[in-house]
């Protein structure tokens, strides 16, 4: 069944998930060539006093990965100010309004926001209603599943958003209080999704396409929305669409393209940052894809020390490209290797912005 938001026809039921210093144009670009549905941008706080700053532009529209439908995140609390920002961003180009109502940080920029609004349903049902009234996009929410577990308050926050006119509604598992703690669960979400006609996402712990196949048929969400095990393996969207379409798995990505693909990762953070950025940003995600593959741990602390771009692009391209060396069996190329061509690493193009 395709998800529907607003007008937009998403080609899959895997979504990538929100994540601040993470989920930038690169890896959402990354992401959506492997099959992630929607790519939400990173949060954006609605007070544009702040949107001089290098890190609110890039998280804005004008920023948008160039891949998969554009929706930008907004944190706020003030529903004009909210509304204000909407107008802004949608008239950048974003496709998608997406409210955060899902961080556990109490405050953002001295203001409360985030999860911490979710007490407060009044002024939850005002920014709803001024978010819809500023835009022509369709304006989605993410959110916990209640302040805390005394107060799961999910189903309610739901009906208010269809009320409102929201076009879907994404949950992670887990109440503002419990932060990453314990395990998410899945019956609130279910409550949601019995409570309401909009889509309901359901996010929270899901990190293999079994787990995300369980989420789907305990919830009877629309879809469901990974986060964490992005991290390192921006991939795994092709395995949870496949085994959500046919209840099997796709033959395993080989590693020679894999190192390709960190490869132009790298590349494309360089290019997206600059030299001094870049380098840093790439740190971040060469230590997840590390912590991937066991096998190259004996090189990490190395691989994290390079200080340019130069020398970090061509020692990844080494610990790699061994690792890619040393697979048990001569693996035949396969499609993705056939598209990206040769993993060694290639002389790149760091662009200093
Ligand atoms: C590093 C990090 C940054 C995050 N930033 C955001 C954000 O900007 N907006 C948001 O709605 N959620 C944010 N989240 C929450 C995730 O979108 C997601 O709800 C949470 O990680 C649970 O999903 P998972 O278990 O698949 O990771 C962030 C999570 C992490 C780990």
């Amino acid at each position: 069944m395709t998800l529907t938001i607003g007008p937009h026809a998403l080609a899959g039921r895997a979504l990538l998930a929100p994540m601040a210093g993470v989920t930038d144009p690169p890896f959402r670009a990354l992401c959506s060539r492997f099959g992630a549905a929607l790519a939400c941008a990173e949060m954006l706080s609605a007070d544009q006093s702040l949107w001089h700053t290098p890190k609110s532009r890039r998280r804005m529209a004008m920023n948008g990965s160039g891949q998969i439908t554009l929706a930008v995140q907004l944190a706020g609390s003030d529903p004009a100010q909210l509304a204000e920002a909407a107008r802004r961003q949608a008239g950048d180009g974003a496709e998608i309004i997406d409210l955060n109502l899902g961080c556990p940080a109490k405050k953002v920029c001295e203001r409360l926001c985030g999860s911490a609004l979710l007490g407060d349903e009044d002024l939850v049902a005002r920014i709803f209603a001024a978010l819809v009234r500023a835009v022509n996009v369709p304006v989605t929410v993410k959110i916990r599943t209640g302040p805390d577990p005394t107060r799961r308050n999910a189903t309610r926050i739901a009906v208010l958003a269809e009320r409102a006119g929201l076009a879907a509604i994404a949950v992670h598992g887990r109440t503002r209080a419990e932060r990453f703690q314990g395990s998410a669960e899945y019956d609130s979400i279910r409550a949601v999704k019995a409570a309401v006609r909009i889509p309901v996402i359901a996010n929270g712990d899901i990190a293999t396409p079994e787990q995300a196949r369980a989420v789907l048929e305990h919830t009877g969400a629309d879809a469901v929305m990974i986060g964490r095990a992005a991290l390192g393996s921006p991939w795994i969207f092709r395995d949870v669409n496949a085994f959500l379409d046919s209840a099997e798995f796709p033959p395993p990505l080989l590693r020679a393209s894999q190192t390709a693909i960190i490869l132009q990762h790298l590349e494309s953070l360089y290019a997206f940052y600059g030299e001094y950025t870049g380098v840093r940003m790439a740190r971040k995600h060469l230590a997840r894809y590390c912590e991937r593959q066991p096998e190259t741990q004996a090189a990490r602390t190395e691989l994290l020390a390079a200080e340019n771009s130069a020398s970090q692009f061509a020692l990844a391209g080494r610990v790699f490209g061994v690792w890619a060396a040393a697979a048990d069996c001569a693996e035949p190329a396969d499609e993705s290797n056939r598209r990206q061509g040769s993993p060694v690493a290639q002389p790149h193009r760091a662009r200093a912005q």
